[in-house]
């Protein structure tokens, strides 16, 4: 009886911080949520806090009838901003009433009835980073809101979060959204500061490895308030080319929402997209729909470089070699398939002539290997969507600065 009573004292604890409840507590997150990078579009980068009812429907209508959701767009996400500055007498959180009038339940039924499937925002700490009610000591609170407003997706944050634990604090937000019993893809952002890919895998889907980026090729953006920097793009694929083996299927290494159509020219964009897609990053859009190009729509739903993103086996790719500013980053895919990016890191021009006979490829980390020597691969040029010859014949190109030349590898 002693026994008895023991396991259900342990299977039945208290959880949370001054919410008066007792929850029978499931642990681990959600498996399975993630097998592919998760696509979608978020409201930071472009918005800030400056987001509504009306910005989030003009956006699903977009991503639908632009071919967007049809490429593998599929989430909305709703970053800081969304509640307000107080949390109501039960303690739960508050949509903003101006900038979503009629509730959040309408604005994600009105995504939901489009097909695709709906975000949201929060913080492990007492406040977001934006000032807003943080989740600390509401853990099990907020993960119940969640579950019955219906949400597909959180974003979780690490701002204000003096005295705790990175680890503790995102297991038990991972741990309340399990108990909630919503699946809900987790994801967590505390900017790569305590290596969540050391211990995410059984926590999150996702997880943030960098601090926030910025829109441009390679510079660091200081920022003049506190001590902190925003990273280009190529910065942030710098930083964390090493941590490739710990991103997979269900547990990725997030490179950050993209800035493609925000701040930097096609070329650049291109370069940005063609190196989310080498490193298995979540594909999330950081642009106003409303106000995309037709250049800025064509990059962001490249088929093929998708297909490389979404490959199946879910590999991030590395840099196989570098020679005065001509980088080369390839990528195992499933089929024994490999693509191969040539980027161009410099200010100047350069010719590409790559002798694939003298290149034999091994990713150490996962155990692949191209050998050009012994087996012939034709390419295809994923940016002009055509076949580019094979392995036989050296790959000559002009590339221009900051351009990539994509290709895939198929035996
Ligand atoms: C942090 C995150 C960003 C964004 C903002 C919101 O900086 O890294 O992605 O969510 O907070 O305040």
């Amino acid at each position: 009886m002693k026994k008895i009573i023991l396991v259900f004292a342990l299977s039945v604890v208290s959880l949370g911080f001054g919410q008066g409840n007792t929850h029978t507590q499931v642990a681990g997150k959600f498996e399975g949520l993630a097998m592919t990078p998760p696509m979608g579009w978020n409201s930071w980068n472009t918005f800030g806090t400056s987001i509504d009812e009306k910005l989030v429907k003009e956006t699903a209508d977009i991503m639908v009838s632009s071919g967007m959701a049809a490429a593998g767009y599929n989430y909305i996400v709703l970053d800081d901003g969304w509640m307000t500055r107080e949390r109501d007498i039960n303690g739960d959180l508050i949509p903003d009433p101006v900038k979503f009038p009629n509730g959040m339940k309408a604005v994600i039924d009105y995504v939901h009835s489009k097909g695709l499937k709906f975000g949201l925002y929060n913080c492990a700490g007492t406040q977001t980073c934006a000032g807003y009610p943080g989740t600390r000591g509401y853990e099990y609170q907020d993960a119940r809101f969640y579950a019955k407003l219906g949400i597909d997706f959180l974003k979780y944050d690490w701002c204000n979060t003096q005295g705790i634990t990175a680890k503790e604090a995102y297991t038990t937000m991972s741990n309340a959204l399990k108990t909630a019993g919503k699946p809900i893809i987790f994801s967590l952002c505390e900017w790569g500061d305590n290596k969540p890919w050391e211990w995410g895998k059984p926590v999150g889907n996702l997880w943030r490895i960098s601090g926030d980026i910025y829109p441009c090729f390679d510079c660091e953006y200081k920022h003049e308030e506190g001590n902190w920097s925003s990273w280009g793009f190529m910065k942030i694929v710098e930083m964390r080319k090493d941590i490739r083996k710990y991103s997979g299927p269900d547990h990725w290494n997030d490179f950050d929402m993209m800035e493609v159509g925000n701040e930097m020219n096609d070329t650049e964009d291109k370069s940005h997209f063609s190196m989310w897609c080498m490193m298995a990053s979540p594909l999330v859009a950081g642009n106003d729909f409303r106000k995309m190009s037709k250049e800025t729509l064509a990059i962001l739903t490249n088929k093929e470089l998708i297909a490389v993103d979404q490959d199946k086996l879910g590999i991030q790719g590395f840099k196989y070699s570098a020679e005065d500013g001509l980088e080369v980053w390839v990528k195992p895919l499933s089929d024994g398939n490999w693509a191969v990016t040539f980027l161009n890191r410099s200010e100047v021009a350069k010719k590409i002539n790559f002798d694939w006979k003298k290149h034999t490829i091994k990713d150490a980390d996962f155990g692949y290997e191209a050998n050009f020597s012994t087996t012939i691969f034709k390419l295809k040029d994923l940016w002009k969507n055509k076949e580019a010859g094979n392995t036989k014949k050296n790959f000559t190109a002009d590339i221009a600065p900051h351009d990539v030349i994509a290709l895939r590898l198929i035996p």
